[in-house]
């Protein structure tokens, strides 16, 4: 058994590591490296081959589409129909935290679409991701690098729990900025409309667009086929209780882990600080994710406050809303995913 695995190693992105893990790609390999959202596993986009490997790596269905990852925009053209309201947000986010869904040509693999006539374009922010998709000299097919259905990584050693013995190299470029995926918007129809929303919100894409339409995140077939299925998922339940004032939060927080403990289950809390230090430690197993309102950090945090879990004896999670504004509008997406109940 053992021996049918790789070796994984964590390196850190000298020039010489950059070089090996683009020969990899070139290769048809697969390779994790950062982003500025969340870590890829990505292969050679054009390679049929090299693609249908992030699948069974990850055990992704594979009627889950991948998206490209570019360092420039003359790669794009032989990948994507550049419209002009891609154009636009090119100038105005890209590089960032933005995918763009666009006509895709022929070039493109029907291992990376599903099978869909278009394909999802988004240039990183980071500059391990950049160097990589240079050296390589290929678009970068990169899904997030966790097994399907567990809580994106934004740290190397996330990738490393999940994907440890399937692959050789994992770029380290330390904490990912973000820590949620990159909203997606969809510009193939006259009215943009966000597939998933991301730290590019809605208001900064109506400033250069003008109307939006946003896709009902909890439809049975999503426009992005990807948000059908069980995502961000800790390994045990998790009960998201919806914002409403401090005190009303508290009431709410203190009666649940009451309730829960009567029934002998030991509690995970994943809330601000503020409202942790409010509650009897010693009932709980606390993970504060961030100070309440801070969202850029609440956001950075998820995924690893998810993941904490992992090693925590808590047989239920209690987790803290924010407001659904804003970068807010991204980490509650992200919650309702990852939640078997919700509370109002
Ligand atoms: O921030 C990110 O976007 C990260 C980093 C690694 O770049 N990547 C990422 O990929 O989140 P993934 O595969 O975990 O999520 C991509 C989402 C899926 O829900 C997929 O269904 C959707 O994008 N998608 C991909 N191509 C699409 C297309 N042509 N039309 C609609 N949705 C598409
Ligand atoms: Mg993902």
């Amino acid at each position: 058994m053992l021996s049918l695995l790789m070796k994984t190693e964590i390196l850190l992105p000298t020039r010489e590591n950059i070089k090996r893990a683009a020969k990899l790609i070139r290769a048809g390999e697969l390779v994790a490296f950062p982003t500025e959202t969340v870590y890829g596993l990505g292969a050679d986009g054009l390679n049929s081959t090299a693609c249908k490997k992030i699948f069974t790596a990850k055990g992704r269905p594979s009627d889950n589409p991948l998206i490209l990852h570019f360092a420039n925009l003359a790669q794009v053209e032989r990948a994507a129909k550049i419209l002009p309201a891609a154009e636009k947000l090119f100038a105005a986010f890209c590089p960032g935290p933005l995918t763009i869904i666009l006509p895709k040509t022929k070039f493109v693999p029907d291992a990376v679409t599903g099978g869909l006539a278009t394909v999802g374009v988004r240039f990183p922010d980071n500059d391990v991701a950049r160097a990589l998709i240079k050296a390589a000299d290929c678009p970068i097919a990169a899904p997030s690098a966790n097994l399907s259905g567990r809580p994106s990584p934004t740290t190397p050693q996330a990738v490393y729990n999940d994907l440890r013995g399937k692959i050789e190299i994992i770029l380290n470029g330390g904490n990912c900025q973000f820590g949620v995926e990159s909203t997606i918007v969809d510009v193939t129809s006259p009215v943009a409309e966000i597939l998933r929303p991301g730290a590019v919100t809605k208001e900064m894409l109506e400033e250069i667009l003008g109307e939006i339409k946003v896709a009902p995140s909890n439809a049975a077939k999503p426009r992005a086929p990807g948000m059908k299925y069980t995502h961000y998922a800790p390994k045990v339940p998790l009960t998201l209780i919806e914002t409403s004032t401090p005190d009303e939060l508290e009431k709410i927080f203190r009666r649940e882990i009451k309730n829960l403990r009567a029934e002998n289950k030991s509690v995970g809390v994943m809330a601000s600080h503020e409202l942790i230090n409010n509650l009897d430690a010693e009932k709980i197993f606390p993970v504060p994710y961030g100070r309440r309102g801070d969202l850029k950090s609440i956001a950075a945090n998820l995924y690893e406050s998810l993941r904490t879990f992992d090693d925590l004896p808590a047989q239920i999670i209690l987790a803290e809303g924010v407001d659904d504004n804003g970068l807010g509008v991204a980490i509650m997406n992200r919650l309702r995913k990852a939640a078997t109940l919700i509370k109002a």
